[in-house]
Parts: structure tokens; sequence; C-alpha cells
């Protein structure tokens, strides 16, 4: 019974492998917003493509031969056949030790300084090899065909033996006699050559771990002519960039690929990158096709101080033969195979953030195969932004604000100057208010200290009046007195001279008492206090003058903030109408600074329209908006008509401000901003 099962059950497992093997090409899965993390072999129905657009912008070389020509050295070479599978078996040995496959159990021997087809350190290594391998060694292993397992890694179709002899993780059947062998590298400083090598970071890390990509025609396990080289961050997690969005810290990069391909670091699970390689060779046909025998490409991680860092990746690295339907455009860096996914920028994360996430000095173009919709060759690609669940921004570009445009802020500055000036002209108005209630107390002061001085000099020319009136009198008192001691003769009696006498001393006190009054009388006070009063009357007509000239000055400065108030609100607006596209804003001619926005820091969309047909091909800041972006608060669907699909992300060496020189437009410090997550779809 349990013999009878495990038959049955050994029999359907090598059927199921049976199946998957050789169609690694799998469709994609019932959620079509997923991101597509091998959408190069997604959607790929060859019965659904258009004659003649195969994929955009390549021939496809249709005269592959269809497996490795074993003859192609001893033909070159005129060497025996006899030889040749001596040749080959050596020169398998050797170059399989040195990849990553092998050095897993044997030791790493490259990065010895030694040339590759020297290093054969395991030559006896023939003497067992061909018992288990030499049987299929021309049909199986020469090919060394990729396949896929249950999950989903990739590997290499090889015979069981040399899986685990090679030191790969064996993972079921994928034809007579061969395993799906995965092949995973986790060590810096190794050289690999096997397709689908996973690579990962050692348990301990230095301040850098690299890996070499090796790339040769004359290599057995290379038996295609290599054209790419697909990487998938399967994981990717390294230090973030600081603000000025600069991989300080930690950053990856990729030394060696035909194409330019931008440094990066961050958060980049579910990225992928096509590297594109020359392959070089021995001669071909006689021919030299690359004096180069070889090509290598290396993988560099650096790691800056930052300790606590979690870093960790896996990195799948397949190679892409020439003439494949999969491969992308030459220069793109990132290619999609799908009518519908996802694109983020480097490091984007839907995470709520408040440091900066978009990086520095990125430069590559993002394609898009045309895909065919109801039987039709798509005719237009829209973008709009990812949905987000976690608080992340889907599009943040470095953004224009309303300063950006000198216009605007001349206008603000001019109303804040004004908003400033009637703030002084009312100052001016109470104060010229409080001088006049001065002026008027004044007044009524000088007015009642003239009134006083009057009352005053009145009061001593009444004394001086009183007083001469009993002069008067005493003096006729006097004279009657005198005139009844004449009267009385020669000898009048003592009382009439007594009389003459007091009434002199009388006449004495009373002129003393006038000439007193005469002194107390004083008019220059009442001169002094009407002379003040004057003043404080002139002083009055003067503040008077001072809050008519004040009030006026007021409504003056009030009229004009208003005007430039409106003015700044106008300049804004347009601010707003020009944030998203890349116009040159010039100032007031006196200024002569120009300023642009999305001019450094950009998503290129060529054609890119909104559904009322404004048109713009930049974008940047807050929001996905060929209206602008500065003023508008709404990312909108963007569509372009312009094939083949692709945008360009641009990104220069810096958040900071870029200082106006010669020949070089300013633009405003920036920071927090995060890069961009659009949904894009064929239509
Ligand atoms: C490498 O593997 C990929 C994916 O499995 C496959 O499409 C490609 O053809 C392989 N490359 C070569 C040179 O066989």
């Amino acid at each position: 019974m349990s013999r009878i099962c495990l038959i049955v059950c050994v029999a359907l497992m090598l059927q199921v492998c049976q199946a998957y093997y050789g169609h690694y090409e799998h469709f994609p899965s019932s959620n079509p917003d997923e991101f597509a993390a091998h959408p190069w072999n997604y959607v790929y129905n060859p019965s659904a493509r258009v004659p003649g657009h195969q994929f955009e912008g390549r021939v496809i070389n249709r005269q592959q031969p269809s497996s490795y020509p074993l003859w192609k050295h001893s033909a070159d070479n005129e060497v025996g056949e006899g030889e040749v599978e001596s040749r080959l078996f050596n020169r398998l040995t050797a170059n399989l030790l040195n990849a990553g496959f092998f050095s897993n159990r044997f030791g790493n021997n490259v990065g010895n300084g030694k040339p590759v087809k020297n290093s054969r350190p395991f030559s006896q290594i023939n003497k067992w090899i061909p018992l288990t391998v030499n049987p299929d060694f021309p049909s199986v292993i020469s090919k060394f065909e990729s396949c896929t397992t249950f999950s989903e890694e990739e590997g290499i179709c090889v015979p069981g033996a040399a899986c685990s002899l090679f030191g790969g993780r064996p993972t079921g059947s994928c034809g007579l006699k061969s395993v799906c062998c995965i092949n995973a590298v986790s060590r810096c400083g190794t050289t690999i050559t096997l397709n689908n090598t996973y690579w990962q970071p050692p348990v301990t890390l230095g301040s850098s771990c690299s890996l070499t990509i090796k790339l040769d025609e004359g290599l057995l396990e290379q038996p295609k002519e290599i054209s790419q080289i697909r990487l998938d961050f399967t994981s990717f997690s390294i230090s973030q960039p600081n603000a000025e969005g600069n991989c300080a810290t930690d950053v990856f990069k990729v030394i060696g690929a035909d194409n330019v391909v931008p440094a990066i670091c961050g958060d980049n699970a579910g990225q992928h990158m096509y590297l594109n390689v020359l392959s070089r060779g021995p001669l071909r046909s006689g021919k030299a096709v690359n004096t180069q025998p070889s090509k290598e490409i290396t993988l560099n991680f650096e790691f800056g101080a930052l300790s606590t860092a979690a870093r960790m990746w896996n990195i799948q690295i397949s190679m892409l033969p020439k003439g494949a339907s999969y491969l992308a455009p030459p220069d793109c860096l990132q290619y999609f195979a799908a009518a519908r996914g996802r694109i983020s920028s480097f490091n984007w994360q839907d995470v709520e953030t408040t440091t900066t996430r978009q990086l520095n000095n990125q430069n590559y173009n993002i394609c898009f195969r045309t895909e065919e919709i109801e039987r039709k060759r798509a005719s237009e690609m829209c973008l709009s932004v990812c949905p987000v669940k976690n608080g992340g921004d889907a599009f943040s570009i470095t953004t224009p604000t309303a300063a950006t445009n000198p216009a605007a802020a001349l206008a603000n500055a001019q109303a804040a100057a004004d908003a400033a000036a009637v703030t002084v002209a009312e100052e001016t108005v109470t104060a010229a208010q409080d001088t006049l209630a001065t002026a008027q107390t004044d007044v009524t002061t000088a007015e009642e200290a003239v009134a006083a001085a009057e009352a005053t000099l009145a009061e001593q020319e009444a004394n001086l009046a009183a007083a001469g009136e009993t002069l008067t009198q005493a003096q006729v008192d006097l004279a009657t007195a005198q005139t009844a001691l004449e009267a009385a003769g020669e000898d009048p009696p003592a009382e009439l001279i007594q009389a003459v006498t007091d009434a002199e001393a009388v006449v004495a006190e009373a002129q003393a008492a006038v000439d007193a009054a005469q002194a107390a009388v004083n008019p220059a006070e009442v001169a002094a206090a009407q002379e003040t009063l004057t003043a404080a009357q002139t002083a009055l007509v003067d503040a008077e003058t001072a809050v008519t000239t004040a009030e006026e000055n007021l409504a003056l400065a009030q009229a004009a903030a208003t005007d430039s108030a409106n003015a700044a609100a106008a300049a804004s607006d347009s601010a707003s109408l020009f944030g998203a596209v890349g116009t040159v804003f010039t100032a007031a001619p006196a200024d002569g600074v120009t300023t642009a926005t999305c001019l450094y820091d950009y998503l290129l969309i060529s054609g890119g329209r909104d559904a009322t047909n404004i048109e713009a091909d930049r974008y940047c800041g807050n929001e996905l908006n060929p209206a602008g972006s500065a003023g508008q608060a709404v990312s909108v669907p963007v569509c372009t008509p312009i094939k083949s699909f692709r945008i360009t992300y641009r990104t220069d060496g810096t958040e900071g401000e870029v200082v106006e020189g010669l020949n070089t437009i300013p633009a405003p410090a920036d920071e927090l901003n995060t890069g961009f997550c659009l949904v894009y779809q064929e239509k």
C-alpha cells in the first residue's frame, strides 16, 4: 500500500514539476493592482501580440541557436571532437568552481587576482563528476535552463548530484534526472556566473559588501549571449538618505553596466533594475566581436557609521539572453509589461514620514510595453497617484511655492510694506490727535492765565484808584486845615497847627499808599499771559493741521494697502498657475532674476494632459496636476498618447537652495519630499 502510494506520489510530483519546467512565464495574479515583482515574464501571451509590434524599439533576433553549439570553440580553433569533450569538462569544472554556485561548497577562488581560466584547484574533480553527471552532460547541463519552484523562486535546472555537489538547494524535479537548483549566495566579495542567483547579506557586515557578476561567452553555464541583467530586489533595506536626499550613510551602486544606474538607498523591496551589458566573448565566426574576453558588473553596498541601521537584502540576479522577447528597451532602467500596475520612485513607501525619502541624482526612464487592450494596441497610458493606506504621500517631488514666482514675491513684499505703512499712518494720526488735545488744553490754560492776570491788574488798578482818592481826600483835608490855620491869624491855636501837621502826615501816608499801589500795578504779567495764549493758539492750529494731514495720509496708505493686497493675491494665483510645468518666471526687470519650477527635480510625462486637455510635460510639487501644483489641492489622472510609453524621473544633487549664478537659474530650498507612487493603466 505504502509502496503504491510512494510510486504514485513520485509520479505525480514528477508530472507537476515537468509541467512547470519550461513554463516559467506564469500569469498575473488576479489583483491587477498588485505590484508586479516580475513583470517581464508577466502577461506574456504571444498570441495576443499585434504582429510587427512585439515590443517597442527593438528587433528580435530570431536567429538564436536552439542549443549551445558545443563545437563553436573547436570549429574556431580546429580541435578534434574528443579533445573538445575533455576541454569542456575542464572548463566546466574550472568555471563552475568560480561561480557562487560552487563556491558555497568549495570556497571562493575568485578575487584572488588569478584569471578564472587558470584557476583549477579541483582538477581531480573530473574523476568523480562524470559518474553522475556525464551521461546527460551535453543535453542537460549545457543548457542551464531556468526553472521556477513552487515558492516562486527561480533556479537553474541541473542534475541533482550536481546541485548538491555545487552547494545549491535542490527544490524538486525539473526533468529527467534534474532538479530545480536554487543558488543563493550570502557573502561579500564573491563572483557569480550562474543565472538566477539570489544574493543576500552575510551574518556580519563590514563597511561594504559587493558581488561581481561575471559574463563570459566562454563559460559553459552561459551558453547564450547575455544582453541584459535584471536585478529584482525581493527585499532591500539600508539606511535612509539624509534630509538633503543624499545616500550619505549607506548606498547601493552598480558598477560596470552600459547604462547609467542611479545610486540608491533606503527601502526598495519590490523594485527592479535592468542593466545593459554588451556581452563579451572570444572569437565569434572568426571575427573578433570584442577584444575583451569577459565583462564584469559589480553590485556594491557601502555602509556608513550608523550601526543601528537594519540592513538586509535579497537580490535576484537574472541574466537575460540576447533576442529574448522580454528584454527591456535599452534606455530603460525599469520596464513593465502589463496593461496596469504600480510604479514608484526608489525608496518611496506608503508610510507617514517626517523625513526626506526622495533620492538625489536620479535620472532614468521607466518604460511600459504597449499592451493589447480589447484586441487593439493600447492608444494611451494614464497615470494617477497610488491610493495610500498608511499616510504615505504618493506625489511629493520638490515643491514649488508661490515664493518661487518673483513677481508674486515682490507683490507680497509690497503688500506687506503697504500694510506696515498703514500701521505707521494710523500711529501718526493718533499722535497728532494727542498733540491736538494737548494744544487745546494748553490754550484753555493760557486763556485762564490771561483772565487771572487781567483780574489781578484790575484789582491793582482799583487799589491805585482807591489810594488816589484817599490821597485827594487827604490833600483836601490838608488844604482845609491850612485854610483854617491861616484864618486864625498871627497866633493860631496849637490845635490848628496840630491839625495841619496831622493832615500833612495823612497826605504823606496816602502818597506812600498811592506810590505802593502804583508800583503794584503790573501789566507785563497780562502781556506775558497773552503771549502764552497766542503761542498756545498757534500750536492748536498746527495740531489741527497735523491731524488733518495724518488722516489724509492714513486714507492714502489704506488705499495703497488695499491695492497691493489685491495685486499680491493676483500674483500668487498666477504663481499657482505656473507651478507645475517648468514655466520660467521673470521678476520685475529691475530685479533681473529668473526662477523656474520643475527645473531640477521632476517627472517627465511627454504629452501628459488632464481630462480638460490642459497639457504639461514636467510634473513636480505635491500634486500630479498639469494645471499647476502649488495652488492645486488635488492630483488628477494624467494621460499621454505618446508611444512608446515611458516616463523619466530626474532629481538633481540637492534639496537645498540652488543659488543664482551665471547661467544658473535659482530655486528655493526644499525638504521632506517622498518621491512618487503612481498607478498606470494602458487604454
Ligand atoms: C535566466 O533566467 C530567466 C528567468 O528564469 C530566464 O528568463 C532567462 O532566459 C535565463 N537566462 C538565460 C541566459 O537562460
